[in-house]
């Protein structure tokens, strides 16, 4: 996509209308993960739960008026964002969760082991007496990545944990993903360590935040 000269980026709220766009976004920019393979019904769930949850917000950015390129999704507890999905939505969940099941049984393991992966991530010597969010997801369209999208999502980001009194950000990618580390690390994210998940290197990495 080529981008308007001098458009100005347009950050705004993540809200459930967006949930749709923010599933495509995520399936599109990362392929042959497991939150992918779940589909992007089971997805859109996640999506419209998450801005309306008392652990979770997010942004959508945007050129001008145009319609959202990119997304990025924080929560300040996984667990109780995953529970909120398995009790209260579960009638929105459980059908598309049933037929991605059904066409694929080997992610309902992987379903369990998401359950529990807060706990797979947790580290004693990680354990902060500060407030900690998780940045779950950022994503730009395939077509308008390079552009400044996802940096002026860490920045609405960063700014809203701050208002939150939020002291610590971490995040969790494929220790694959380069670009995506790289990214992280410019934007003054430390790597902490590896772990496993899904059979998959992943790398964790924590961005300190200066509360007022
Ligand atoms: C990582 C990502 C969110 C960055 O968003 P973005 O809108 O391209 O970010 P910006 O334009 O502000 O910055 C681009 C930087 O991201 C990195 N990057 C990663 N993949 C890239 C790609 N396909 N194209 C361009 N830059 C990419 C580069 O380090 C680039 O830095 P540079 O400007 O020094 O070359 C985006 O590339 C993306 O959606 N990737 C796929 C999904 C993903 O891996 N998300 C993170 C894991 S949840």
């Amino acid at each position: 996509m080529n981008r308007p000269t001098h458009a100005p980026i347009q950050i705004s709220p993540l809200a459930p209308a967006h949930a749709d766009r923010a599933a495509a976004l995520h399936v599109a920019g990362q392929p042959g993960t497991f939150l992918t393979a779940l589909g992007p019904k089971v997805l859109a769930v996640l999506y419209r739960v998450l801005p309306v949850s008392p652990v979770g917000f997010g942004f959508v950015a945007a050129f001008e008026e145009g319609s959202p390129l990119a997304f990025a999704a924080v929560t300040t507890s996984t667990g109780r964002l995953f529970v909120e999905m398995g009790t209260r939505r579960l009638p929105a969940l459980l059908p598309p969760l049933l037929t991605r099941f059904v066409q694929q049984p080997s992610l309902i393991v992987r379903s369990a082991q998401t359950v529990i992966y807060p706990f797979l991530a947790y580290d004693e010597e990680e354990a902060a007496d500060q407030p900690v969010a998780e940045l779950l997801a950022i994503m730009t369209d395939p077509t308008a990545q390079g552009q400044g999208l996802g940096a002026a999502l860490i920045t609405a980001a960063t700014d809203a944990c701050r208002q939150r009194g939020i002291a610590l950000l971490d995040v969790t990618v494929d220790a694959a993903n380069s670009g995506a580390r790289r990214f992280y690390a410019r934007h003054g994210f430390n790597f902490r360590r590896q772990f496993v998940l899904y059979g998959r290197d992943m790398a964790l990495y924590r961005l300190p935040l200066v509360v007022s």
